[in-house]
């Protein structure tokens, strides 16, 4: 009887074991879509020839295709941070492996610099175009306890999950839409509600995740069955974190490159 319950329970919570994938491909390419409408000409130029003419979106997984090389395991940390809740990052003793906040800074810093090699300019500009989104998935502004919200079993509709995997793709993944049709079927923004949106500073974006990563735990229990209520209760949250990501990164790249 032992046994048969060990074998369910591996059955049930297999998909809920896998290694998180961030925003998963899908959700990583719209943000570097949505980014390239609000980028200035020069921007653009620069980052293409960096790009070898290759678009954001295209290169917006990279940070995740380089995980299974163990060449660049010291990257892993760089795609989240976490610190319990009611806490501050500021005051809370930082990662010695680093965290997005970090990457972020660093990402910038190299690109910045006029001495470095194309090469780093490279491959820190792929690392910050998914970093940026990273940063927009509430559950990598999470709890270490968790492992943001991996090890938070739920179910998606009758199938065996983790919280975690749901923010990263599974809704995402439900409404079977392309990156370009996410991309193109953003809210129709302001211009005054563009600017509000580019206002602030990345540790402000962090804190906005933030506090979307605490309603989220308010409102789901371990265990729990997620299905359509969940779609529609945070489906819209999910896709104006897609369009803040993108807005935000074309601000920065501007920043850098203008
Ligand atoms: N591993 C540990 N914490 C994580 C988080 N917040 N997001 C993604 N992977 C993690
Ligand atoms: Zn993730
Ligand atoms: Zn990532």
């Amino acid at each position: 009887m032992k046994k048969f319950l060990v074998v369910i329970s591996v059955l049930i919570f297999s998909n809920g074991i896998s290694a998180a994938e961030d925003w998963g491909k899908t959700g990583h390419r719209v943000v570097g879509e949505i980014a390239e409408k609000y980028l200035s000409k020069k921007t653009e130029k620069q980052i293409s020839k960096l790009l070898d003419g290759h678009s954001l979106a295209f290169v917006a997984n990279y940070a995740d295709d380089i995980k299974s090389d163990r060449q660049y395991d010291a990257f892993s940390p760089w795609h989240y941070v976490n610190f319990p809740f009611g806490e501050k990052y500021e005051t809370y003793p930082k990662s010695e492996k680093g965290d997005i906040i970090q990457a972020i800074e660093k990402c910038i810093t190299v690109l910045k610099n006029e001495n470095s090699s194309r090469e780093d300019k490279v491959f820190y500009l792929k690392m910050l175009i998914h970093f940026v989104g990273d940063l927009h998935q509430p559950l990598h502004v999470g709890l270490a306890d968790d492992k943001g919200g991996n090890n938070f079993q739920v179910r998606w509709f009758n199938d065996g999950s983790n919280l975690h995997s749901v923010w990263d793709y599974k809704m995402l993944d439900f409404y079977e839409m392309s990156y370009t049709e996410v991309a193109t079927n953003t809210d129709v923004l302001s211009k005054e509600q563009v600017e509000a949106i580019k206002k602030g500073s990345v540790i402000d974006w962090m804190y906005e995740s933030r506090a979307l990563c605490e309603n989220i735990y308010d409102h789901t229990e371990v265990g729990g069955k997620l299905s359509y209520n969940y779609m529609y209760e945070y489906m819209d949250t999910l896709r104006s974190q897609l369009q803040k990501g993108g807005i935000r990164l074309a601000k920065l790249l501007n920043e850098i490159f203008s």
